[in-house]
């Protein structure tokens, strides 16, 4: 069969590796794809918003199955063009995506539903939302209601910086249009976890554990980015975590979505926060988390095309869905500067380490290829990906084969994974 890939990331590049495997597999494409996807795939220079272009596409290549791999594409509504066309699409509709797509819809599917969250109010005016907080506790969370590459989350720890923070979420519009709705929210305390599932409409099937480190530098300092490394599985994720959240959360939420004619198939991301109170939902994403893909998808044992066609198709009860019994950690190699500033079109070297590994990874984020070879391309450029017997083995390895590639102003956290020297 022919699949094609949307997207352009890690994410897009571990979803690729695990479709590769696929013996029901042929051709791979990608659109628009990077360097290290290229190496599995066609990658075909197409945006992930060209909707017209990407339909016309599936359809002259007879794709069988297309996979959605980006919010922005499928809170845009991609799947949907798709489908009309007669395709097979692994990913929500627009309807399902808004899950992700608009923080004031999930906060309310949340409330209606019992679904275990921080508490919160939204607000369409920069002046309620101004006078809200002069009585609020502090520290609060603000949040753009719609998508904003994960930057649209303020910390606040007193009113001015709250004041500062509605002024440059709803009326500087650093967000854009995604700041036209704010949430102000209650600050959670704890560790976070990443779940990842399948889910087919009715039946949720979760994948193993992950954490994130989303700040730029080591301590957690700096700047939230998109991700700059994780860990796989999270030793916080207790089975009494687990049972809470089968019982609170996770079916709930498909069923919640269901009963509002919002059937979700594909991907639900559980960005799920362990209080002390017990585990809360923090966001919801409708799609692989990135790089917490590049920790799980490497550990999975099922073929992905059978676990994507049951969701397709309503049969993901028959899956047995499993993963290895190790661990994987992937540490992201930046460019210095992210997620601020940063240089483009360095040449990378070193990437050759990579090949004919089977528990070493290098996923590709940002990159090109060019006549000078692999170039840097973006602000995340790789995601090295180690597995170990154990977390402390798989952190040893992706730090010791992060320093295999090299390219000027590479930039790293030294402590993704150290967390669990805690457990
Ligand atoms: P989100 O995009 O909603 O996941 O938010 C991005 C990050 O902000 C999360 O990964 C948390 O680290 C932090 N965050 C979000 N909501 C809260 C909250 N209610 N309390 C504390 N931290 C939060
Ligand atoms: N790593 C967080 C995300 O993909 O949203």
């Amino acid at each position: 069969m022919k699949v094609l890939i949307v997207g352009s990331g890690g994410r897009e590049h571990a979803i690729a590796m695990s479709v590769a495997k696929s013996p029901a597999v042929d051709k791979i494409y990608c659109a628009p794809g990077n360097a290290g996807i290229g190496m599995i795939a066609e990658c075909v220079p197409i945006g992930v918003m060209e909707f017209e272009k990407i339909t016309a596409f599936a359809k002259e290549k007879e794709i069988d199955l297309t996979i959605v791999g980006m919010d922005d594409p499928l809170v845009g509504g991609l799947v949907d063009e798709l489908e009309k066309e007669g395709m097979r699409v692994f990913g929500p509709r627009k309807n399902a995506a808004i899950l992700e797509g608009s923080k004031a819809f999930s906060k309310d599917l949340m409330k209606k539903y019992q679904i275990p969250t921080a508490g919160y109010e939204t607000f369409d005016s920069a002046d309620e939302a101004l006078t809200y907080l002069e009585g609020a506790d502090f520290p609060v969370v603000l949040k753009a209601d719609g998508l904003a590459l994960g930057k649209g989350v303020l910390i606040c720890q007193n009113l001015e910086e709250a004041r500062e923070g509605v002024r440059t979420i709803m009326l500087e519009h650093q967000f854009g249009s995604a700041g036209n709705r704010l949430v102000i929210e209650e600050f959670l305390t704890g560790r976070e976890v990443s779940v990842l599932s399948f889910v087919d409409g009715r039946t949720i099937k979760t994948m193993t554990s992950a954490q994130d480190h989303k700040r730029a530098g080591d301590g957690d300092t700096g700047l939230n980015t998109g991700g700059m490394g994780t860990f796989s599985p999270s030793p916080f994720y207790t089975e009494e975590v687990e049972d809470f959240c089968k019982k609170y959360i996770y079916q709930s939420t498909v069923d919640a979505m269901a009963a509002e004619g919002r059937e979700f198939k594909g991907i639900i991301f559980f960005g799920l926060m362990l209080t002390e109170k017990g585990p809360r939902v923090l966001e919801y994403n409708a799609r692989f988390g990135d790089p917490e893909a590049q920790v799980v998808l490497p550990r999975m044992k099922n073929d992905i095309i059978e676990v994507m066609e049951a969701c397709i198709d309503g049969r993901l009860d028959e899956i047995d869905l499993q993963f290895e019994d190790n661990a994987a950690v992937c540490v992201v190699l930046a460019s210095e500067g992210y997620p601020v500033k940063y240089e483009k079109g360095l040449v990378i070297k070193g990437l050759e380490k990579f090949e004919g590994q089977d528990s070493y990874f290098c996923f590709h984020a940002g990159t090109k290829r060019t006549e000078q070879g692999i170039v840097t391309n973006g602000g995340r450029v790789l995601g090295i990906t180690a597995k170990g017997k154990d977390l402390k083995e798989a952190r040893a390895n992706a730090y010791k084969a992060a320093e295999w590639v090299s390219f000027d102003n590479k930039y790293m956290r030294h402590d993704i994974g150290k967390a669990i020297d805690e457990a």
